[in-house]
C-alpha cells in the first residue's frame, strides 16, 4: 500500500504535521518520523523523497538535532526547509550564520530558474521565521533565490539531489508553497499522486479480511467521528464478526445515543450494543464539583463498564480502536503539559481480553478520516461532527453535576445546535455548545421575580483545538438563540456569550 511514499524527518518545527497533510493533499502518501531514524529504517521505506523540517534548534548548539549524514548520500532526493536546509548546508560544509535578531514574517523573494521553482514568477512572496541563515552554500550547490536579508534563501545541489530553503513553504503565506511542494515531489522525487481515500479503503478493507479470516472484532464507538468511520470500515471489511459496543454514561448531548443506534445498528445493520450506564455514572459523580475529579472518575467508570462487558463477552481475537495519526505522533514524540486530563476510551486494552489489537486509521489525518467517511456512504452530519469531550457534559455543568442540571443543558445545548445549523453557521464554526454555569441570578418573566441558572454559550473557530478564537456569530442569531433558550427551557433566566480565545482560555470550562 506504501510503496510510494515521502518521509518527513522531525526536527520538532511546528509545522511539520502540517508539512505532511500538505504533501497527502497532492496525492502522495507521506510519515512523520524522528530525525534520529537510522539510515537502515530509511531505506526500508523505500521514499521516493525526505524532507527535513524545520525547529528549534540551532546546528552551533552542543545539543543540536543531528540526523546520520549519510542520508544525504543515499541518492533519494532532499529537501531541508529553514533548520533542514542550515543542516544539509551545515553538513556538506556551506557557511550557516547567526544573525542578531530573528527574522519572522512575509519577505520578497527573487529566484532564479530551478525544477524547485518550475511555474513560479521570478518574485514572490515567502513567509520566513528564523534566526540562523545560511551564509555560503556547500560547494557544487548553486544559490538559486535570495531576499532583501537572505543571501540563500534557497539553494540546490543537483547531484543529490538536494534542495534547502530558508523559508516555510508550506504555510498558506508562502505564495507559491504549494507549487514548490508539488515540484518537489512531482518534479524532483517523480513520485505517482496515488493516494487517495477510495484506494486506502480498498487496501484496508483487503488488509482486514486477510488478518481477521473468519475471526471476531470488538471495537467500542463513542458516537465521535472517529470510532464511527473505524466501525463502519470494519464492518465493510468483515460485516457481523464485528461487535460494537457504545456505553451510554448518560452525559451525551440529546438524542445521541439514539442517533448512534439508529444510523449504525438500524440502518448499516451493525452488531451494536448500547449499554445504559448512567445509573452507575451519576451516582459515582453525585456531589463531586472539582473538574479533575470529574475526568478521573468518568474514565475509571468507563474501565469498569467494560471490565464487566468483558467478562460477559469471553476471551475476542481482536480489538480495534479508532486511533489516528495524530495521536500516534503525539504520544510517541513529544509530551505537552497536563492541562486537563483527556481521555476516551483509551484504558480498554487492559481489561479486555483480546489477542491483538487493530487500528484501521492510525495512518489518518483527521480530514482524511471524514473523507474516508463521506467515501464510505456515512451522512455529513455524522462525519463533520464536531469534537466532543470523552466526559461529556460532565464538564459542561460546573459545579456538582445533578440529572436536573444535565436535562437543562441538554435542552439548552439542542437549541443553540437547531439555530447554528438553521443559519448556516455549523461549517464555520470549529465548536459550539452550551456551558450550565453554576450561578443563578435574578430575572422578571410575566410578571413574576425568577431565580434560576445562566446558560453561557461557547463557539469556537479553530484548526486544530490547540489555539482558538471566539466565533463572531452575528448579534441577530446571538438574540434568537437567547430568547429561545430563556423562553423555551425550564430553569435559565440568562444567557451569555463567552468572548475568550485559547489561550489563555480552554475550550471547554473544565
Ligand atoms: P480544551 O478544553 O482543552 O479542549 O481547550 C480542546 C479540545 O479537546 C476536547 N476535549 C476532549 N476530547 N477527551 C476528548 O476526546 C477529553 O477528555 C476532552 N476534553 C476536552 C474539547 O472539546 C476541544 O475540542
Amino acid at each position: 500500500m506504501k510503496k510510494n511514499i515521502v518521509l518527513v524527518l522531525d526536527f520538532g518545527g511546528q509545522y511539520n504535521q502540517l508539512i505532511v497533510r500538505r504533501i497527502r493533499d497532492m496525492g502522495v502518501y507521506s510519515e512523520l518520523i524522528p530525525y534520529s531514524a537510522s539510515v537502515e529504517k530509511i531505506r526500508s521505506y523505500a521514499p521516493s523523497g525526505i524532507i527535513l523540517t524545520g525547529g528549534p534548534n540551532s546546528v552551533f548548539s552542543a545539543d543540536s538535532l543531528i540526523m546520520d549524514p549519510e542520508i544525504l548520500n543515499l541518492g533519494i532526493p532532499v529537501l531541508g526547509i529553514c533548520y533542514g536546509a542550515q543542516l544539509i548546508a551545515h553538513l556538506k560544509g556551506g557557511i550557516v550564520k547567526s544573525a542578531a535578531t530573528k527574522e519572522y514574517g512575509k519577505c520578497t523573494m527573487r529566484s532564479v530558474p530551478s525544477l524547485l521553482f518550475k511555474g513560479i514568477p521570478e518574485s514572490s512572496t515567502v513567509w520566513m521565521s528564523h534566526t540562523d541563515y545560511v551564509e555560503t552554500p556547500p560547494a557544487g550547490c548553486k544559490v538559486i533565490a535570495t531576499t532583501d536579508t537572505c543571501p540563500v534563501a534557497a539553494f540546490e545541489d543537483e547531484s543529490g539531489p538536494a534542495y534547502g530553503v530558508q523559508f516555510h513553504p508550506e504555510v498558506v503565506h508562502t505564495e507559491y508553497g504549494n507549487q514548490i511542494l508539488r515540484n518537489f515531489l512531482y518534479e524532483i522525487c517523480r513520485a505517482e499522486g496515488d493516494w487517495t481515500m477510495k484506494n486506502f479503503i480498498g487496501d484496508m478493507v483487503d488488509k482486514i479480511r486477510k488478518k481477521v479470516g473468519g475471526r471476531k472484532v470488538l471495537l467500542a464507538m463513542s458516537g465521535g467521528v472517529d470510532s464511527a468511520v473505524a466501525a463502519t470500515l470494519m464492518h465493510r471489511a468483515i460485516g457481523k464478526n464485528l461487535v460494537c459496543v457504545l456505553v451510554d454514561h448518560g452525559l451525551m448531548r440529546k438524542g445521541e445515543v439514539e442517533e448512534v443506534v439508529k444510523v449504525f445498528r438500524d440502518g448499516l445493520g451493525m452488531n451494536l450494543e448500547a449499554i445504559d450506564a448512567s445509573d452507575r455514572f451519576l451516582s459515582r459523580l453525585d456531589g463531586v464539583s472539582d473538574p479533575e475529579e470529574k475526568r478521573k472518575i468518568i474514565g475509571s467508570e468507563f474501565i469498569r463498564v467494560f471490565e464487566d462487558f468483558g467478562k460477559k463477552l469471553g476471551k475476542v481475537d481482536f480489538l480495534a480502536q479508532g486511533t489516528i495519526y495524530p495521536d500516534v505522533i503525539e504520544s510517541g514524540f513529544g509530551k505537552a503539559a497536563l492541562i486537563k486530563s483527556h481521555h476516551n476510551v483509551g484504558g480498554l486494552p487492559s481489561v479486555i481480553d483480546f489477542d491483538e489489537i487493530i487500528e484501521p486509521l492510525r495512518d489518518l489525518f483527521k480530514d482524511e478520516v471524514r473523507k474516508v467517511g463521506s467515501e464510505l456512504g456515512l451522512d455529513k452530519k455524522i462525519v463533520m461532527r464536531q469534537p466532543f469531550p470523552g466526559p461529556g457534559l460532565a464538564v459542561r455543568v460546573i459545579g456538582a453535576i445533578t440529572r436536573k442540571k444535565l436535562d437543562i443543558l441538554r435542552e439548552a445545548d439542542a437549541v443553540l445546535r437547531e439555530e447554528i445549523a438553521a443559519n448556516g453557521l455549523d461549517g464555520e464554526i470549529w465548536q459550539y455548545f452550551a456551558v450550565l454555569t453554576d450561578m443563578r441570578s435574578v430575572g422578571v418573566m410575566g410578571d413574576m421575580r425568577t431565580y434560576d441558572y445562566t446558560v453561557a454559550i461557547r463557539a469556537v473557530t479553530s484548526v486544530d483545538a490547540m489555539s482558538a478564537d471566539w466565533a463572531r456569530i452575528p448579534y441577530e442569531v446571538l438574540a434568537k438563540i437567547s430568547s429561545r433558550i430563556v423562553n423555551e427551557v425550564a430553569g435559565v433566566n440568562r444567557v451569555v456569550y463567552d468572548i475568550t480565545s485559547k489561550p489563555p482560555a480552554t475550550i471547554e470550562w473544565e
